[in-house]
């Protein structure tokens, strides 16, 4: 049994391992219905804990359609409606969802959840967002940008905006799967200084995407983010939006992505998210796979 708790944290062998077998599930279950079961059935006779503190469309669908294709059975928990909302402690939590459940994915607010549920919990713990990372997003990425443009191994990914979570997870992903990252916004939204090292950065958007392979961004504001800071945010983050200039400097095939949920016309314009270079609904499609692969390695099946 195995905790998927940060990119960093796990082996970059294992980190291939379970991208080539996400691609290798996904071949295997072409043309089929979505509800179609797969042919093998690992998760048979196991139940799965979706715990989310904050709201989810991709996470909440992918992990729910994921477990009943590979034979399990799910129950999507809301934290507002758990005890661990009042006031039960999260190791108590963990300690009496393992007596009922086989795997625990979380959403949740602060890093410490996460760490506290994976301490005392006794079946696997996959972290499903915190403000600091989102590991399931950058497998589901690497996944994509493979299947368009090949290995990522030495390939140039700009990330332009804020310095958020989801680029957390990029940084991290940088050092695992060695590829270069390039940070460009502005100096108040830099990323935190734990990732020093592990990316450089270029304020100047324009340059900064001279040469990319893979274009990425993402909201303005999270949803860990004070609303009250939002007008702010939009004011220094203007200049670097995702729009065709930004992408005519970049190499002619480069990917653009996006977790999802994007705002339209802020930090990306539609003409680019719906346009020939945008892979963000393959890359959404993806987070199906690369988790069902994320939860085989976490039940070593
Ligand atoms: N990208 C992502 O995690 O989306 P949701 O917030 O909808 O789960
Ligand atoms: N950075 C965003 C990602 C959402 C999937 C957030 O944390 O709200």
């Amino acid at each position: 049994m195995q905790n998927f708790l940060d990119i960093h944290q796990t082996d970059a062998a294992d980190l291939r391992d379970i991208i080539d077998n996400a691609a290798t599930m996904k071949a295997n279950r072409q043309g089929r219905p979505r509800g179609a079961a797969d042919d093998e059935q690992p998760l048979k006779d196991h139940m799965v804990a979706l715990i989310f503190e904050k709201p989810s469309t991709r996470t909440r669908v992918s992990f729910d359609v994921g477990v009943r294709q590979m034979g399990g059975q799910t129950m999507v928990l809301s934290g507002t409606d758990m005890q661990l909302g009042h006031g039960e402690t999260i190791a108590d939590t963990a300690r009496v969802l393992s007596r009922y459940v086989d795997l625990i994915m979380i959403r949740t607010f602060e890093e410490a959840t996460l760490l506290e549920m994976a301490e005392y919990a006794t079946v696997p713990v996959i972290n499903g967002l915190t403000n600091r990372t989102h590991p399931c997003q950058i497998m589901a990425d690497i996944m994509t940008f493979e299947e368009h443009s090949g290995p990522i191994k030495g390939k140039k990914v700009v990330w332009s905006g804020d310095g958020n979570n989801v680029f957390a997870s990029f940084a991290h992903a940088a050092k695992s799967f060695d590829f270069e990252l390039v940070f460009t916004g502005p100096p108040t939204l830099d990323p935190e200084a734990a990732l020093d090292g592990l990316y450089t950065t270029e304020r100047d958007p324009n340059k900064a995407v001279e040469g990319a392979d893979l274009v990425v961004t993402d909201t303005w504001v999270s949803m860990h983010d004070p609303q009250s800071a939002r007008e702010r945010r939009h004011n220094q983050l203007r200049g670097y939006q995702v729009n065709d200039g930004l992408m005519s400097k970049a190499k002619p095939d480069a990917l653009f992505m996006h977790c999802l949920p994007a705002h339209r016309d802020d930090e990306v314009t539609s003409a680019v998210m719906d346009g020939p270079n945008s892979v963000i609904f393959d890359e959404a499609e993806n987070r199906l796979h690369a988790q069902k692969s994320i939860m085989r390695w976490c039940l070593g099946k």
